[in-house]
């Protein structure tokens, strides 16, 4: 069994926790995630290792509370256990010395982001950061990643924090005004990563998106992870996560995306109702 630590609340919507497993935490490198299952009869929920304790041998994951299995993650706590955990998954991150490499993270994807921004600036690239989110409340691990970044920029929707607007507008400005990215990662909400790649794409830059489509089996097998990338079928689970964004088709992604929505909904409500709430 693999046991909970602790677990923190990073803001309204997501959640902490941090889990003992020596072995992933040895074996991970940046870009990987795990599945997990709280218990016996429990969904499959992949989330991406958001950063390792090797002293504790223990990994952490941030996750938002979107649907029924996330919220029963987070009703776990410090001493709990998951019933299974299986990682590290997927192609770990490509860490090369590129030059000046920009990283965005939208939303969530501030967790992601932050290991892989750290391996860059380890492997000595300049990292230029931008956190996007709708509004103050929802950013985290700001100074994290400022201190592994060689500049942090903040935008949010609302203007409550930092630049107003998206981290699409930031990065065009930064580019605008001078700054020779020689590449992009962008992680977080399905429309931020297309947003991110038409704007690259413009600007020749090459970039690099994490998928995150449905994944059962996470071992290549289900093929309920399929994407399409430069017209060719790809398993996100084991080609992926990563990927060049200016292949990867988007739209069907977008189809794709709402397919269970009806399920994932009655799913949600019966989960509710069995809880009281
Ligand atoms: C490689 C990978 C890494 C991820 N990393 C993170 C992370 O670090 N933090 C985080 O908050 N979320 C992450 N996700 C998304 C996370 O897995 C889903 O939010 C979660 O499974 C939702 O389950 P649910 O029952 O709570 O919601 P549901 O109500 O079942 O679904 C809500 C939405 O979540 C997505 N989703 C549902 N089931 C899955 C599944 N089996 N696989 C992928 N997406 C699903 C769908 O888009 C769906 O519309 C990652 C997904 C993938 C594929
Ligand atoms: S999750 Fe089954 S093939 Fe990727």
């Amino acid at each position: 069994m693999n046991k909970i630590l602790s677990r923190e609340r990073v803001h309204s919507e997501a959640i902490m926790l941090e889990v003992k497993s020596p072995r992933i935490a040895e074996s991970y490198r940046p870009g990987q995630f795990i599945i997990l299952r709280i218990h016996e009869r429990g969904e499959r929920i992949p989330l991406t290792v958001a950063d390792v304790d090797m002293d504790e041998g223990s990994i952490s994951l941030i996750f938002q509370e979107v649907g029924k299995s996330t919220k029963e993650l987070a009703s776990l706590g410090g001493g709990d256990e998951l019933r299974d955990l299986l990682g590290p998954l997927g192609r770990p991150s490509e860490i090369r010395d590129y030059g000046t490499v920009a990283c965005v993270g939208g939303g969530i994807g501030a967790a992601p982001i932050y290991p892989i921004a750290k391996a860059l600036h380890d492997e000595g690239n300049r990292v230029v950061s931008i956190l996007g989110a709708r509004c103050d409340e929802l950013l985290f691990w700001r100074e994290r990643i400022e201190r592994v970044s060689d500049s942090l920029h903040v935008t949010t929707d609302d203007g409550s924090c930092g630049r107003k607007g998206f981290v699409t507008d930031q990065l065009r400005d930064l580019i605008d005004d001078g700054l020779e990215v020689n590449r992009v990662v962008a992680i977080g909400p399905l429309v931020m990563m297309s947003a991110v790649s038409e704007l690259t794409r413009e600007y020749g830059i090459e970039t690099v998106v994490s998928l995150n489509p449905v994944m059962v089996d996470g071992t290549g097998m289900c093929g309920s992870c399929r994407v399409t990338v430069n017209g060719e079928t790809r398993f996100a689970c084991v080609d992926g996560p990563e990927f060049n964004a200016h292949e990867v088709d988007f739209n069907e992604l977008f189809h794709r995306h709402g397919f269970y929505l009806r399920e994932e909904e009655c799913s949600l409500k019966r989960y509710l109702e069995r809880c009281g709430k």
